[in-house]
């Protein structure tokens, strides 16, 4: 790991100072967690794959004009990103019905939604980040209604065009959580909200389309095994891994 100076280190990802102002390098750790860090873990290889998965996506992402973080992958492990103050709120789109929704609303997972569903959760580990309403994001000032109009827009703009490339190497996005920041543009002396955090098989439930075999945290999150030979096969999927693997994979294990 580099000498530079840490800003921030969270349960997978650590940030550093960047090399010129307004910059930032995001380490993508093999660290996993769940259930609010009450289950913790390690996955040989996921830093890599996630680091590449959310290169590739928020590369597409921006090609089809959607703001990102992203500026350029550094090398295996690291990216560079632009420093944004982060919106404390966690954005879930949901397609098709799992996890937390299939339990609040006791609607079997699996069962495909009527339309995409956005929610919200507060960022706030101490909490559990409990789900809000965007009455309390605006009432207690975590983001304005116009944000939050950008917000939704851009989230549903990115689910689409996920939807499409996912299904095209046959995987179904059932949900995923996206994060947002207010990004200054230094040259314009504008504020906009950017797409910020990671896309990857962390932050996103994958399931195969034919078999409905999941690849993605829930195999780390339900020990079901295989975990990072499944982000390894979304990364295959993708296009975006040779057959062999990243080089700094020595050969997948989860440690409890
Ligand atoms: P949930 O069903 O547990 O609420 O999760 C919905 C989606 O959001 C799922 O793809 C996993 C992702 N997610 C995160 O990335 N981080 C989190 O802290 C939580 C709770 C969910």
């Amino acid at each position: 790991m580099s000498r530079r100076k840490q800003v921030y280190e969270g349960k997978a990802k650590i940030l550093f100072e960047g090399p010129e102002p307004g910059t930032l390098v995001q380490y993508f750790k093999d660290d996993a967690s769940a259930f609010n860090n009450s289950k913790k873990g390690t996955i040989t290889g996921k830093g890599v794959l996630n680091n590449r998965i959310s290169e590739y996506l928020m590369t597409k992402l921006g090609e089809i004009g959607v703001p990102t973080h992203f500026v350029r992958r550094l090398n295996m492990r690291e990216q560079l990103i632009r420093e944004v103050e982060i919106v404390p709120v966690e954005v879930i789109v949901r397609n098709v019905a799992a996890g937390s929704f299939s339990k609040r609303l006791g609607i079997p997972e699996g069962t495909p939604l009527p339309r995409s569903i956005v929610e919200f959760c507060y960022k706030a580990d101490e909490l559990g980040d409990p789900f809000v309403s965007e009455e309390h994001i605006t009432a207690f000032g975590w983001a304005t209604a116009q944000e939050m109009d950008e917000i939704m827009s851009l989230s549903l703009r990115i689910n689409d065009f996920l939807l499409g490339l996912f299904l095209g190497v046959g995987i179904k996005l059932v949900d995923f959580k996206a994060e947002f920041g207010r990004f200054y543009n230094s040259q314009t002396d504008d504020v906009s909200i950017i797409l910020a955090d990671e896309i990857s098989p962390d932050s996103c439930r994958l399931w195969d389309v034919k078999t409905s075999e999941k690849m993605d945290k829930d195999r780390f999150r339900r020990d079901l095994g295989g975990v990072a030979e499944a982000y390894q096969e979304v990364a295959q999927r993708l296009g975006i891994l040779p057959e062999s693997g990243p080089r700094d994979i020595q050969g997948p294990k989860v440690m409890q």
